[in-house]
């Protein structure tokens, strides 16, 4: 078994040892005009969207999206890629251009390069209580993060936004406010869930990809939760198992909405909701919690 992992800070902001070790050189990284960046809260739905990008890129071909892994088709910027422990930000200056790049940093964290260079961003955001689940049952399985403890526990760390890559309720905020003055596509995972072919057909306009229903209807099909689940350059089965332990809980575990209803006793909703009024007050940004 591995050793759990302990966070440190940076500007507050608590993240793995790793990242806070390599800082120097992740806030140094240098973007290209045409990378597109992925950016979420982690557990938002990264991976979903990983696929359907590269999915329309690559016009719906499903041998050319099996080529590799997710994460060595998308390196993830702050982290390492899993089997040569290499760091994203060496793995993605190695790759050509036009670059899809992952990152989980909030926005006042994110290397100032892709500002310079006014990179797409495609933001992916879902609802706090179902993203808080999901992120409780990561931390379960991934020996690579700190343990999560209880649920009732992790709960409370979660509200305390003492997690890898800080509080929820920031990151959510920031990137939507900052879509006002930058290129960014702004999602949400239960709009994905209730109309994949409507979302994708957003993502085609933004990367300006025109592709006809055909291919569409394929893309939405080859995302979907359950063929991903099935599919071992999406679903992190080429991880080892001593980092993810997916027989304690499976990366593509339940894949819905509203998963917290079986979770979330009825005081820690109250408590929940009672935070949530204070953190959210005075923004637009609202989910839709209500499915
Ligand atoms: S990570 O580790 O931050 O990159 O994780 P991330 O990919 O953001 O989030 C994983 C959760 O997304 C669900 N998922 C999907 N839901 C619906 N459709 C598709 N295609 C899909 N792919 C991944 C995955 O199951 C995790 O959510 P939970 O609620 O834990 O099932």
């Amino acid at each position: 078994k591995m050793m759990r992992l302990k966070l440190d800070y940076i500007n507050g902001i608590p993240f793995l040892q790793f990242i806070c070790k390599n800082w120097e050189k992740i806030w140094n990284f240098q973007a290209r005009s045409d990378d597109l960046l992925i950016c979420t809260y982690p557990k938002a739905g990264t991976t979903w969207i990983q696929e359907i990008v590269d999915l329309i890129q690559n016009d719906g071909d499903i041998k050319r999206c099996q080529r590799a892994p997710c994460h060595d088709r998308v390196p993830f910027i702050e982290l390492m890629t899993p089997l040569s422990f290499k760091s994203g930000v060496e793995q993605a200056s190695e790759m050509p251009s036009p670059r899809v790049l992952k990152s989980h940093i909030p926005i006042q964290l994110l290397p100032p390069s892709f500002w310079e260079h006014n990179c797409k961003v495609i933001y992916v955001a879902r609802n706090a209580k179902d993203n808080l689940v999901s992120y409780f049952h990561f931390g379960r399985m991934n020996q690579g993060m700190p343990d999560p403890g209880t649920w009732p526990e992790f709960f409370e760390t979660f509200l305390a936004g003492e997690v890898s890559w800080g509080p929820w309720h920031d990151h959510v905020k920031g990137w939507w406010e900052a879509r006002e003055h930058h290129r960014i596509l702004y999602l949400f995972y239960e709009d994905m869930k209730e109309n994949p072919a409507r979302e994708i057909r957003k993502v085609m306009q933004f990367l300006e990809k025109d592709l006809d229903e055909k291919i569409l209807e394929k893309i939405a099909h080859h995302s979907s939760f359950q063929t991903m689940k099935e599919n071992p350059m999406a679903n992190f089965s080429t991880m080892p198992s001593f980092i993810f332990d997916q027989s304690i809980s499976p990366f593509m575990r339940k894949g819905t909405v509203g998963d917290w209803k079986t979770h979330f006793t009825v005081a820690q909703n109250e408590r929940f909701n009672e935070d949530y009024k204070k953190k959210m007050a005075g923004t637009s940004l609202t989910f839709r919690t209500e499915l």
